[in-house]
């Protein structure tokens, strides 16, 4: 496995997600709270790290709500990129740079890559038919004609793929096609269109080598790629459609397309990189190294359903270029699903069901850290998870308020009460107190492995573990007891358990930075930013003592509970669909 202490620097970037849609919490869970929580954490540690995400501004569906909204394209990405920035915001997600695919800066950077790859041999045409309506006299590419699949008869498959089987076939084989634009469903005839295709055959070689040299990803992720790898074809990277990053070529044949989606949407973290070099001041060549120097860490965090585009067309168009990095690891997660407690059943999260929890909805019931909790102590990361109320409830009740939040509570009043607001002085230690300190560096640097492994679960866990451990201490050496007859005693016990708290504030910064400012204000300590030019190192000071004397600010309830009616009220409203 790359070591992370061998890079100078770590790019991270998280799925753009299409600027057709309210984000929701299968996202978060999927590609940006994992992303978010590394990110957060490498700042802590003072290293280098540029954290870029964005809208996808292009596609089908897209221009498929413009039309039946009777608007312009650039209306609707307008209104969504707007909402879903101030959603990733409000919930913490700290990108460096938020970036759009329809900025100008993104059609020199795609039609770039275009233009390398073509002149490195790999790009070719090929003649393709594909349905025509004659009513709207124009192609209908993917959404724009629904038929009956070939494969499985599910009755809206899409001109060449089946959402509901996954079966890949060609226009032709699509069973009663029909128009499916508003004011259209006449009956399309299949004509002729030259497109342009990626020689992806062309990087198998490479494309192998390169996965065989990352045995450290996870399974899944490797599994689907290995899978794509082995059974490379030509891909068409061009539509009949005016929305999109026009094709860069001198050719009639061009009229009326535009470059994929597909294709434009991953280039997107180079633009975006580009504009976050340019509005930081540091120049128009600041986002090179970021990209091309073989000391930058690319990590990827995607959902299951990316995977292809990630680790392995992505990649193939980066080889094509000859001077780009490669991810290092695409850590992708499986789906988050939904709970059904009238059927009692998990199902997935879908638009048309009305069952997903927007972002939007989901911080006018509860602050940020609640969700981030949740969502990160029940990660889909090895497979897939249910959002459940009571899960929900119970977790961040019984883990987050009654372990770690209540540790820090009792410990903190306890010392400003008798202590006159500060950190007592440690006398004589005894077994217990031997065996908490240790514990301390141990389960930072537990906490840590399991960050850099991705494993955010295991990473919460061991944060909440660590509270555990120093409840247990507290319940053992009592010190409201010892309060009435010993006070050195109580003074030593108060000092360790201030060490506890120091080291929860610090490692629960990634997780939970809401709770982490409030708690470093009550601590009276400063928690370095960090960024893309590093910093200090505020994630291992936690293995550094608070001093005696150091003074304290006034407790208060860092994580209040939930109540249980007011769970049954949401549950409910969700039920009904109205948690969009
Ligand atoms: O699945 C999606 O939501 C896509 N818009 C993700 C694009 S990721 C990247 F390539 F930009
Ligand atoms: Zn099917």
């Amino acid at each position: 496995m790359a070591d992370s202490k061998s890079f100078e620097r770590t790019l991270v970037t998280s799925a753009l997600p299409y600027a057709n849609g309210h984000i929701h919490l299968g996202h978060i869970a999927g590609a940006y709270l994992p992303a978010d929580v590394y990110v957060r954490f490498k700042r802590l540690r003072g290293e280098r790290v540029l954290y870029v995400g964005g809208s996808d501004e292009h596609g089908v569906p897209i221009t498929l709500t413009a039309l039946k909204e009777g608007i312009d394209p650039q209306e609707v990405v307008d209104r969504y990129h707007t909402a879903n920035a101030d959603s990733f915001a409000r919930l913490g997600i700290s990108y460096d740079i938020y970036g759009r695919t329809s900025w100008p800066l993104h059609v020199d950077t795609t039609q770039t890559f275009f233009k390398t790859l073509d002149a490195g041999g790999y790009i070719h045409q090929e003649s393709m038919e594909l349905w025509y309506s004659e009513q709207s006299e124009r192609f209908l590419p993917d959404r724009y004609v629904k038929g009956v699949c070939p494969k499985c008869g599910y009755e809206d498959a899409n001109a060449d793929e089946c959402e509901n089987c996954g079966a890949q076939y060609t226009p032709r084989d699509l069973v009663s096609p029909r128009a499916a634009i508003p004011g259209d469903s006449s009956t399309p005839v299949l004509r002729d269109s030259r497109h342009w295709f990626l020689d992806l055959p062309k990087f198998t070689d490479r494309l192998r080598t390169w996965l065989e040299s990352h045995p450290e990803w996870r399974a899944n992720v490797r599994g689907i790629a290995k899978g794509w790898i082995d059974d490379l074809k030509s891909r068409c990277i061009t539509r009949d459609t005016d929305w999109g990053v026009p094709i860069p070529v001198d050719d009639p044949g061009a009229a009326g397309k535009r470059i994929y989606v597909w294709f434009d949407a991953p280039i997107g973290y180079v633009t975006n990189t580009r504009q976050w070099g340019i509005d930081a001041g540091k120049g128009e060549d600041a986002w090179l190294p970021w990209w091309k120097d073989a000391g930058t860490r690319l990590i990827h965090f995607i959902g299951k359903d990316n995977v292809p585009f990630h680790a392995v067309i992505f990649p193939a168009m980066l080889m094509g270029q000859g001077d780009y990095i490669l991810a290092d690891n695409v850590p992708g997660n499986e789906y988050l699903n939904i709970f059904n407690r009238q059927t009692g059943k998990s199902e997935k999260g879908s638009k048309s069901r009305g069952n997903m929890i927007s972002v939007r909805w989901a911080l006018d019931q509860f602050p940020a850290d609640v969700w981030r909790y949740y969502l990160c102590a029940n990660a889909p990361e090895s497979k897939d998870a249910d959002f459940d109320w009571d899960d929900f409830m119970h977790r961040y009740n019984g883990e987050l308020c009654d372990v770690v939040g209540n540790f820090i509570h009792r410990s903190l009043t306890m010392t400003v009460k008798n202590f006159d607001g500060a950190v007592p002085p440690q006398g004589p230690l005894d077994a217990d107190d031997e065996a908490l300190l240790a514990a301390i560096p141990a389960q930072v640097d537990a906490i840590a492995e399991s960050i850099e492994e991705f494993r955010f679960r295991q990473a919460c866990e061991r944060f909440i573990d660590l509270g555990r451990k120093a409840n247990v201490y507290f319940d053992t050496k009592q010190p409201w007891v010892t309060r009435k007859t010993d006070m050195e005693r109580t003074g030593t016990t108060l000092h360790l358990c201030c060490q506890v708290v120091h080291a929860l504030c610090r490692t629960m910064a990634p997780f939970l930075p809401e709770g982490a400012a409030k708690l470093a204000d009550i601590l009276n300590i400063a928690l370095p930013q960090g960024g893309p030019d590093g910093g200090e190192d505020g994630w291992n000071a936690a293995k550094v003592s608070l001093p005696a004397g150091h003074a304290l600010n006034a407790p208060a309830v860092l994580f209040p509970k939930i109540d249980p009616d007011r769970i049954a009220e949401l549950a409910e409203l969700h039920q009904q669909g109205g948690a969009n």
